[in-house]
């Protein structure tokens, strides 16, 4: 293949990926957005391996037919709520790659640069590694805790800022004497120290990171995949892996600001990996937040005539939604109540469910419209006007402690307001508690109501009741 061809592929694709990113920050063209990726990888997978690759190509394909094997049964197998688990082993993957391109790179001795090239190439190489090896690890980590396979609880050692700060500062020293080793022919010793290192650090920063801040961690480390992505385009000197790996470190980077505004924390304490629920956390989280006395359960019966009777209805779906699968049925409601003239909204937080985007797919595929699926932004100045707030599932993201309790583990995270409205129903099984481990004094106030039981049987009852 003519490097002509194999060049305007590489630039068709890079658009194709630009095209997809803008595709995929709206609800209504984020299919065509997925679209236009996978011609992107398609065009610039064919091209390296048929315009690229000179030898070992019976190799490569069954590599890429194995793996795409792999990657196809794990697609199909996993649920929505595990998506985030998958996404973060995933993510392993590609620093897994960058770390095993890297040392292929560093004991390929067949290129003799000399002088400044040479530098450059082993400092490519080396933060190749160093990038490899955190996200590698640290995916892990993140993996481990996402699936409860290791406590979701922030392990926060003391000092730990001052060892991150030592692992950074003995890493930048060790740059300077691979530099020096490698000159004379050697250096594979400090890379393995190296790796080490980044390895424990990769770890230390996903452990010490809350449970309910997890999302923003998966998020950086798809910021960090991306990084080493480009780290890999470096070493190989291959442009377009360049470009996808900046396009994805600076896309990750960016979803990891714009989660952590939605959840009032400090990006710069994220990238330290300082960040999170401290373990020994006491106080606001521990404990029931009310008294069992002011529970007030209610009836599916009862439910369907407040929303039958309401004006203003704002439906909250939170992760039980997900779980239960009952979002077909809520749509079903939905339009039972437009069609009685009720004013039907969903409000839906930045973090709900477990991944970015969690509950905008699930309506989506039960296809609610979009033009009545809002933000919390824009929506939580409204509740003094709802009639009728319906929680589905949800539990941190409607959490008053958030702003009522200084010390809760949550204080700080801007949350959707019902408790505002004229009345809350919440639909859950028991009185467990959301993903933050924190009690909900929501479910204890005055004009809340508990409907108990999974949430489809329970909109499955409201439904028969309201078509009655
Ligand atoms: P959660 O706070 O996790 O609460 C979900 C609630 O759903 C639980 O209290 C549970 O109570 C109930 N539930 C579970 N299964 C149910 C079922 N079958 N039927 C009815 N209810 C059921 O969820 P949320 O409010 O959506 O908040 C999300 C949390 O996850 C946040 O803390 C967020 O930071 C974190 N997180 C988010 C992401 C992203 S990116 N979205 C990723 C990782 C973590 P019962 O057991 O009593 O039913």
């Amino acid at each position: 293949m003519s490097s002509g061809i194999i060049t305007v592929s590489y630039i068709a694709a890079s658009a194709l990926f630009i095209m997809a990113l803008s595709g995929l920050s709206h609800q209504e063209t984020a299919r065509r957005g997925n679209l236009y990726g996978m011609l992107g990888m398609g065009l610039a997978v064919v091209v390296t391996v048929f315009g690229l690759v000179t030898n070992n190509l019976t190799f490569l394909i069954i590599g890429i037919v194995a793996g795409g094997y792999i990657g196809w049964v794990l697609a199909k197998k996993v649920e929505m709520t595990q998506m985030p688990e998958l996404v973060a082993i995933l993510h392993s993957l590609v620093g897994l790659a960058a770390v095993f391109v890297g040392y292929a790179n560093a004991l390929d001795h067949s290129t003799a640069l000399t002088g400044v090239e040479k530098t450059i190439h082993d400092v490519e190489t080396y933060i190749g590694i160093l990038i490899g090896a955190m996200t590698f690890s640290g995916s892990v980590a993140a993996y481990l805790k996402l699936s409860a396979k290791i406590s979701g609880k922030a392990l926060q050692l003391p000092g730990r800022h001052l060892f991150n700060l030592g692992l950074g500062v003995v890493s930048l020293y060790l740059v300077f004497v691979f530099i020096e080793q490698s000159a004379a022919g050697g250096g594979t010793g400090v890379l393995l120290l190296m790796t080490l290192l980044a390895l424990v650090f990769g770890v230390h920063m996903v452990v010490a990171i809350g449970g309910a801040d997890m999302p923003v961690v998966v998020s950086m480390l798809n910021s960090y995949s991306g990084w080493a992505a480009a780290a890999m385009g470096f070493m190989l000197g291959n442009d377009l892996l360049i470009v996808v790996g900046a396009l994805v470190g600076s896309s990750g980077a960016i979803l990891s600001y714009i989660m952590c505004k939605a959840m009032n924390r400090k990006f710069l304490n994220v990238i330290m990996g300082g960040f999170g629920t401290p373990a020994t956390s006491s106080g606001g989280g521990e404990g029931p937040a009310g008294n069992e006395g002011d529970i007030k359960p209610i009836e599916a019966e009862e439910v369907a005539d407040m929303l039958a009777n309401a004006k203003e209805v704002m439906i909250l779906p939170g992760y039980g939604m997900a779980v239960a699968q009952a979002q077909h049925i809520v749509y079903e409601i939905t339009k039972k109540l437009r069609d009685k003239g009720v004013n039907v909204r969903f409000g839906i937080h930045p973090v709900a469910g477990r991944m970015p985007g969690h509950m905008n797919v699930l309506l989506a595929e039960a296809k609610v419209p979009y033009d009545i699926v809002y933000e919390m932004d824009e929506i939580n100045e409204d509740f003094p006007d709802v009639d009728v707030s319906v929680v589905i599932g949800a539990n941190d993201i409607v959490n008053p402690a958030a702003q009522e309790v200084p010390d809760s583990p949550i204080a700080g995270m801007p949350v959707l307001e019902p408790w505002n409205g004229k009345s809350t129903i919440v639909l859950k099984r028991g009185m467990s508690t959301g993903y933050a481990g924190v009690d909900n004094p929501l479910f204890y106030k005055d004009n809340t109501r508990m409907l108990f039981g999974d949430a489809k049987d329970s909109v499955d009852s409201v439904l028969k009741h309201l078509s009655a």
